[in-house]
């Protein structure tokens, strides 16, 4: 069987789920269409690469994320440093002619995605963005009841993402509260999950209408560039320093297939952990979805009877997309850890079929769009047109 030699950059929260998916892959969907190796890890902090090497069992370490390009041994580059760094590791990736899996948001600007996506496509090298919340078996039925027209026409939508990690103002000034690092805040770091799983579903966004707050003006300095998610406080003596992202967006988002929503993210929303929602309304039904209860697809259909109409539960399990290589049983529980493990096998089943999986650089290219009509609209405060890609 072909293997797949892995080297990864950023040995932080999303290295752990990536390591565990390239472990856990081949034990879930066998035969693998690739074995990964986990050849080599690279954080700037020595400290940290050392430890997360042996961790998360990765054959060598290392400082500097080149060492990794320069290696003719690796065969996929896995980004999963901050933002402000994916631009530059993925187009020296792309050049060396190695297969880039990258974490989301694809990169700062438009400008950085557009760069990125060309290099990949000239290379030839097959791309992946980490938007991972699709892969959840039921929002993948949710696109199969929308392809088969279960629900009609789509009428409209709304979307959210909820969290309440950042509420606390001591939470400290991590890399995601600074835009030369993350590019954007709530909009960035979550926004664009949804805004991910509402364009796989519904369709390409024409124009948005958007507002943003920073509700929180500064936080407490961390030391080191780890992110540890509100898990630390700064205390009454810590210096304090300006937020530049936004903390809240909401935005109506006008489809190209005429379409109508919502779409809504913020870290600050006491009581809200992981709350990714949506709800889809057509003519014929409607679909909702909470990754709270993400073994479940409520579904409701304007055909059944008038006495019998209502939403009801579909539990996701064999007989759903994935099933074959998740659990035997509906609703034994399928978790974070299963959607990196499903993202991994969909990338590595693309290298060996030489081909760009969804979402590649293309789509992370499309949403970065996306976002930058989001923050314009926020300062003009009118509807704003969403930019084509530039082949
Ligand atoms: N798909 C998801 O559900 C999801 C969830 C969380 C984060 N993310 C994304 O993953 C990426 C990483 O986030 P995280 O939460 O793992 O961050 P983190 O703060 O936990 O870890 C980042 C690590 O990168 C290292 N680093 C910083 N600059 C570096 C450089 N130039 N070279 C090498 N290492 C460097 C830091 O030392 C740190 O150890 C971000 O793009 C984020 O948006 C995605």
């Amino acid at each position: 069987m072909k293997t797949v030699n892995v080297g990864l950059i950023g040995a932080g929260f999303m290295a752990k789920a990536h390591s565990v998916a390239y472990a856990g892959m081949p034990m879930f969907f066998w035969p693998a269409p690739a074995i990964p190796v986990k050849k080599k890890l690279v954080d700037i902090n020595e400290a940290v690469a050392k430890d997360a090497a042996a961790k998360l069992g990765f054959e060598s370490w290392g400082t500097d994320w080149r060492e990794i390009i320069d290696d003719p041994d690796i065969d996929v580059v896995d980004i999963c440093t901050p933002n402000n760094v994916h631009a530059k590791i993925a187009i020296a990736a792309a050049k060396a002619g190695k297969h880039i899996l990258c974490e989301k948001p694809l990169s700062l600007t438009t400008e950085e995605a557009k760069d990125m996506y060309h290099a990949a496509k000239a290379a030839g090298v097959t791309t992946m963005v980490a938007f991972n919340y699709r892969r959840t078996p039921a929002v993948q039925l949710a696109k199969k009841y929308i392809e088969e027209g279960a629900i009609g026409d789509i009428l409209d939508f709304r979307g959210t993402y909820l969290q309440d990690w950042s509420a606390d103002p001591d939470s400290p000034l991590s890399w995601r509260f600074q835009k030369e690092v993350c590019g954007s805040g709530a909009l960035g770091d979550i926004g664009t999950h949804v805004v991910d799983m509402l364009r796989f579903l519904v369709g390409d966004f024409e124009a948005v209408n958007a507002r943003t707050a920073t509700y929180i003006p500064d936080r407490p300095v961390q030391s080191g560039l780890a992110d540890s998610l509100g898990n630390q406080k700064g205390s009454a003596n810590t210096e304090r320093r300006p937020v530049n992202v936004d903390d809240q967006c909401c935005f109506m988002v006008l489809c190209k297939n005429g379409a109508f929503g919502t779409i809504e993210a913020t870290r600050n929303a006491w009581g809200r952990n992981n709350y990714i929602t949506f709800e889809i309304h057509g003519t014929k039904g409607s679909l909702a979805f909470n990754y709270e209860r993400r073994d479940e697809l409520q579904v409701c259909f304007a055909s059944d009877e008038d006495d019998r109409r209502g939403f009801r539960t579909v539990y996701t399990g064999p007989a759903h997309p994935y099933g074959e290589g998740l659990w035997p049983i509906p609703a034994l529980g399928i978790g974070y850890t299963e959607t990196k493990i499903v993202e991994m096998y969909d990338f590595m089943k693309a290298i060996s079929e030489n081909r760009q999986p969804d979402p590649s650089f293309r789509d992370g290219y499309a949403i970065e769009l996306i976002s930058e009509a989001v923050l314009a609209s926020a300062v003009s405060k009118k509807w704003t047109k969403v930019k084509s890609i530039e082949e």
